[in-house]
């Protein structure tokens, strides 16, 4: 497959080889931090896929990185899921993965509409990777370690490729979404940028180490690339 090529987060880098078309949809954005982020942890409860399934439709949670890496577990449409992920027909493809220059990934499987992706992510002080899980409801499927650098921020992404920006993104859900910074940063809130979602709100009961919501929705989002 062809890799899932994306825009840094904040940032717009035109990374298409071989796309025709990129888009980008909604999104809950944060950062950059004045820290880093050591760990983040959210749970994307997956929607209907587009229907029909066209090439490529990626939901993602990301990390952009000092590195110039993109931290980015990923639920993936397919047009063909079965030669991507041995997917079903309306299924999704999701796995740990990391893009930095090339699109580094872990196995990939197929989950379905309905399914809770836990996909979390944390530096390892003893190697400096962030080492990243994906779960589908509690159960470990993909892990990915990277040397990254820094996270700076996170933020979620609903990504058309080609033919699927022609289409219609179901709503969807974040569930739990922990950033834990290295340091207290008073000042991550302020910086939330929002685009056709909303949420139960940004909290923090450290004075800023810690960042919670516990609900992110996004929006039905139809693409006219
Ligand atoms: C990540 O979040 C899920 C869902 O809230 C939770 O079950 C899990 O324990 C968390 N994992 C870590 C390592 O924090
Ligand atoms: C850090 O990475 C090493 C090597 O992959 C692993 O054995 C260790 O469990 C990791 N540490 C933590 C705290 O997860």
């Amino acid at each position: 497959m062809r890799g899932i090529e994306a825009l840094a987060f904040l940032a717009a880098i035109g990374a298409a080889h071989g796309q025709s078309t990129v888009g980008f949809g909604p999104y809950f954005s944060l950062g950059p931090t004045q820290s880093w982020i050591r760990e983040a942890n959210t749970t994307l409860v997956l929607p209907e896929a587009p229907s029909p399934q066209k090439d490529r439709l990626a939901l993602w949670p990301g990390m952009g990185t000092s590195g110039g890496d993109l931290i980015q577990a990923l639920a993936v449409s397919f047009s063909d899921p079965n030669a991507n992920c041995g997917a079903s027909s309306g299924q999704w493809c999701t796995w740990a993965s990391t893009l930095e220059g090339t699109q580094l990934g872990g196995t990939e499987v197929p989950a379905s509409a309905g399914d809770k992706l836990t996909m979390h992510y944390k530096y390892n002080d003893s190697t400096g990777k962030y080492d990243q899980t994906v779960s589908i409801n509690g159960k470990v499927v993909s892990t990915l370690s990277t040397s990254s650098g820094e996270a700076q921020g996170w933020g979620t992404a609903v990504e058309c490729q080609d033919d699927a920006c022609h289409s219609t993104v179901a709503a969807h859900q974040y569930l739990e979404t922990t950033i834990i910074l290295n340091a207290e940063d008073s000042t991550f809130g302020n910086t939330l940028a929002i685009n056709e979602a909303t949420s139960s709100g940004l909290t923090t009961s450290d004075n800023g180490k810690t960042w919670t919501v516990s609900t992110i929705n996004i929006n039905s989002h139809t693409y006219n690339v």
